[in-house]
């Protein structure tokens, strides 16, 4: 039997891409929120990368818990609710020279509701005579499975973490192509000698932080399905 599992995001990309590096697995069916019929922001609110991810992924469980009760209670159908597990992902970009900033904050660093462009403008300003302009982006994936001792209506889980990273340096100006979002403009990878935003998506997404956690993710999943 397929083992049913939700991505705790409401971003199209991320669905595709994951969806793409899960696909060799036919015993994985990944469900997005939307299908899962479940709405709202997702809290993050963490300090780390970790709690973030970790948050996401409990803010869906405990959803798909208490609908679940509430089917029961009703005597209508549980296939909607039925469920092995939830995983989310958060992810941050980490600058040697600012100690680590913007880190878990890399989405909102020029403000609350900031562009790409303003926190790009906000980075090369703190860097700006630095030439120390090494860092790396991480992804955190929490993944939380149904655990083997317990039935299907239980609520208690075994929680894993998926961690992908890449190294490189903040260039001094935007280069781009129009390809990737965020900071890809101005985050040139090692070993490259273009930016994120220069290099094709697919080429991207083999040497990527998320790439590589989502790699980390499939294993786990395609040995232990
Ligand atoms: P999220 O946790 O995936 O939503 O990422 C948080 C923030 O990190 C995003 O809003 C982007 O600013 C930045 N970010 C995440 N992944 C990438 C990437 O692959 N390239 C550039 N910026 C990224």
């Amino acid at each position: 039997m397929k083992r049913r599992l939700i991505f705790a995001t409401n971003n199209k990309h991320k669905l595709e891409e994951v969806r793409a590096a899960l696909s060799q697995s036919g015993a994985i069916e990944i469900v997005s929120l939307a299908e899962a019929n479940l709405q709202g922001e997702i809290p993050e609110t963490a300090d780390t990368l970790q709690g973030n991810a970790l948050q996401k992924a409990q803010w869906v469980w405990e959803r798909i818990e208490n609908s679940k009760l509430k089917i029961e209670n009703s005597g209508a159908s549980q296939q909607a609710t039925d469920f092995d597990g939830v995983f989310a992902d958060d992810t941050g970009l980490e600058v040697e020279a600012l100690d680590g900033a913007p880190g878990v904050y890399s989405a909102r660093y020029a403000g609350e509701h900031c562009s790409f462009d303003d926190n790009i403008d906000k980075l090369l300003a703190a860097l700006d005579g630095e030439t120390n302009r090494r860092a790396c982006f991480r992804t955190v994936i929490c993944l939380m499975e149904r655990s083997d001792e317990c039935g299907v209506m239980s609520d208690e889980c075994a929680i894993h973490y998926f961690e992908g990273r890449v190294d490189g340096q903040i260039l001094t100006e935007r280069h781009t192509n129009g390809e990737g979002f965020g900071y890809d403009p101005v985050f040139m990878p090692d070993r490259f000698a273009v930016s994120f935003a220069e290099m094709p998506l697919e080429v991207k997404n083999t040497i990527s932080h998320r790439g590589l956690a989502v790699q980390k993710l499939a294993e786990y999943l395609t040995h232990n399905s």
